[in-house]
């Protein structure tokens, strides 16, 4: 089966070809247009997919030597995510679908991210634990078997991603923040600030990112009004130290109140260099397997919405699924503040 699977929740364009399992090409463009605002704008991500869409996907069938005669069925994301943005590759994908007469298949964001450790590894074993860390999610999942998962906690407030994006903003980094956060960070003293973890023994999986972001203003307006330099280095690691703690701690709580065999990370935050380290030394220790996938899995793509789609079609999980036209709408959520 050749699935043919488009992406555009938010600020990438990204389309697929995957053939049973097999990812054939994974084509994300990302919009640099939103660095020069320090973060989203909801119109121009819109302006953008529609200016892309259509060369992202020749491109990505192109480097999977597919032609659409050869694709069986095309997915797509229907949210959460941006309406805008989700309008145009909803909108496209049904367009492709009734010229060409496929079936559609729409697919959850979310539900994707989670299932991209089984796609980057199709061994790991069931039952897992997946953390999805992205700019606006993060949560635990409880991962049972092939369509069937349910979500453990999430955060109150900030996601990881935005607090990694924020922090980034209120030291003067760009746009996205978390990989200039990471970066930095590597020649940072972890131990400079005292920042808060939050939740961090509460007995919940939930988590809350909001009092770290107020710390770290608190500390740079503090510096600001002594006329001191801020050691941002010495910040970022401090506060990349803090997010890693509380996401280590909390989804291997979960790991070892629920003996699981996995523990899988995914989301754009989930390429944090401390991160994966962490989470891999405190996986080893417990001798449980654990998958971060390579980064084209890890952020917005179109590989992870085809696998879940083919997913869904093996295990005949398809009610409502596979209409030509579709009758289903999308699933927006509100932007988060900047
Ligand atoms: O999953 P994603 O590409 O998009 C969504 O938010 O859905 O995640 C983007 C987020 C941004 O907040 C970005 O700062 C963060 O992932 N991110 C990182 C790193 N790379 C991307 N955060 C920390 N460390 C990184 N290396
Ligand atoms: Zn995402």
């Amino acid at each position: 089966m050749t699935i043919l699977a488009i992406e555009t929740s938010c600020d990438d364009t990204a389309a697929a070809v995957v053939r049973d399992g097999a990812v054939l090409s994974n084509i994300i463009s990302s919009q640099d247009i939103h660095d020069h605002y320090g973060g989203i704008v909801p119109e121009l991500a819109s302006r953008e997919h529609v200016k892309g869409i259509a060369p992202i996907v020749h491109a990505a069938m192109q480097e999977a030597k597919v032609d659409i005669d050869a694709v069986d069925a095309i997915a797509v994301t229907y949210g959460p995510g941006l309406a805008g943005s989700l309008l145009v590759g909803c909108h496209f994908a049904k367009g492709l679908a009734m010229r060409h007469a496929k079936p559609l298949y729409p697919i959850h964001h979310i539900e994707a991210h989670l299932y991209s450790g089984y796609l980057e590894d199709p061994t790991l074993p069931y039952p897992s634990i997946c953390l999805v860390v992205s700019g606006g999610h993060t949560s635990i999942f409880h991962v049972t078997g092939p369509t069937s998962y349910s979500v453990m906690g999430s955060t109150k407030d900030d996601a990881a991603g935005e607090a990694f994006d924020k922090i980034a903003k209120l030291v003067g980094l760009g746009y996205p923040g978390g990989p200039h956060v990471d970066r930095l960070a590597r020649t940072g003293n972890s131990a400079a600030f005292d920042l808060p973890r939050g939740l961090i023994h509460e007995p919940t999986y939930d988590f809350s990112f909001s009092g770290l972001k107020t710390a770290v203003r608190r500390e740079v307006e503090k510096m600001r009004s002594k006329g001191t330099e801020l050691p941002i280095e010495d910040l970022c690691a401090s506060a990349q130290t803090a997010i890693v703690d509380v996401l280590v701690s909390k989804t291997m709580r979960a790991a070892d109140d629920l003996k699981v065999n996995a523990v899988v990370i995914a989301g754009g935050v989930s390429a944090n260099s401390e991160l994966r380290s962490r989470m891999s030394a405190a996986a080893e220790q417990r001798g449980i397997a654990f998958v971060a996938p390579r980064l084209g899995y890890c952020v917005d793509n179109a590989a992870m919405i085809a696998f879940v789609a083919q997913m869904r079609i093996k295990s005949g999980m398809t009610e409502g699924l596979g209409e030509q036209i579709p009758s289903f709408s999308i699933e927006p959520r509100p932007m988060r503040s900047r």
